[in-house]
């Protein structure tokens, strides 16, 4: 495969999608508190990471893409939070701030080397029609900058406002961008054709409303799903199993995983459908692009908690195969 890496930085890539912060109480424990049987945890630091549709873009950013998002957050501090972040990683935000909305926030409380509690603060919601309607005309005054176009679906609402996910991808389509999807839940009538989607085997069990048991099964209700919803190809993420392409070639392609230390899955599905993007769009195929974002996610499962991969990590592990 002839790739390089450098390429990225002539890619242009629009995240629209879930945005959320991923913040990090750290503290010690010392005594359990006289109120109820809970350890008092005394608050040392505080960390913040992008989340959810950030954790997407930043992926993106990390390796060198040209990287904007859009997306939807509420008029508070969390909201001021994730935009400083997006401007540290210098991802351009098309963020829209509104006082009907509130950010998301989880909130881990690390203490004793291990997450203790987790506080979401979250309100699943769709846009009102005045927002859709600005999103979707923002979004035809900069489409035509992009190679490709994620949607990053974490079932908070944004993407199941009605009609919103279908506008988007016909303008992707009708201006001849690639759109890719990460999925959520089995209503799938909104991802019709999309160019990609990337369910992992739960989602894909959900959807085809089966228990994929054999290889076998796997391809034949892959290909199925892929016609059903129109789509030019199914990436399905396999956990430690790999992943199963199938597209418009003749043979489905199935890609092992190399057995490595795992410390962390979550965000492993960011880093491929980021990856995936970012092949493509600098000319890579469809397979080797799985190939390579198949590599990616094996990297950035051997770090702890979620975390990008980064250009040098991508260089290195393609450099050792
Ligand atoms: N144990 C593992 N060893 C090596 N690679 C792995 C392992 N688990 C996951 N991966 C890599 O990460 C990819 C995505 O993993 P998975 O199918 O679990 O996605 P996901 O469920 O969407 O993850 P997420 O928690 O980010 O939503 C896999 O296709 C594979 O490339
Ligand atoms: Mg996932």
């Amino acid at each position: 495969m002839n790739i390089n890496l450098s390429d990225f930085a002539k890619s242009k890539i629009l995240v629209i999608g879930d945005i959320m912060v991923d913040c990090y109480l750290w503290g010690k424990v010392e005594r359990i508190s006289p109120e109820a049987p809970v350890p008092i945890v005394q608050t040392l630091k505080r960390t913040y990471m992008l989340g959810g549709a950030g954790n997407v873009a930043l992926n993106l950013a990390s390796i060198g893409c040209q990287t904007d998002i859009m997306a939807i957050c509420g008029n508070d501090k969390a909201g001021d939070q994730l935009k400083q972040m997006l401007s540290e990683n210098l991802i351009t935000s098309h963020l829209i701030f509104n006082d009907a909305h509130l950010t998301i926030t989880k909130t881990r409380i690390m203490a004793l080397e291990q997450q203790l509690l987790r506080i979401d603060e979250e309100r699943i919601q769709t846009l009102q029609v005045g927002l859709k309607e600005y999103l979707l005309s923002k979004l035809r005054e900069i489409i035509l900058s992009y190679n490709a176009v994620i949607l990053s679906d974490y079932g908070k609402g944004l993407l199941k406002t009605p009609d919103i996910t279908e506008s988007i991808i016909s303008l992707c389509r009708a201006n001849n961008i690639s759109v890719f999807v990460d999925p959520k839940g089995k209503d799938w009538g909104r991802y019709k054709y999309a160019t990609c989607v990337t369910p992992n085997s739960a989602e894909l069990n959900l959807v085809a409303n089966e228990n994929i048991e054999s290889e076998k099964e796997l391809i034949e209700i892959s290909e199925r799903i892929r016609k059903e919803y129109s789509l030019d190809w199914l990436l399905v993420t396999r956990g430690s199993k790999g992943m199963c392409l199938t597209g418009e070639f003749p043979s489905p392609l199935l890609i092992p995983t190399q057995a490595r230390q795992v410390y962390d899955v979550s965000g492993a599905g960011d880093t491929v459908i980021s990856v995936l993007a970012a092949g493509v769009s600098i000319g890579l195929s469809f397979q080797d692009a799985a190939m390579v974002a198949n590599k990616a996610a094996g990297v950035v499962v051997g770090k702890v908690g979620t975390q990008p991969i980064t250009k040098d990590e991508l260089e290195a592990v393609l450099n050792h195969s």
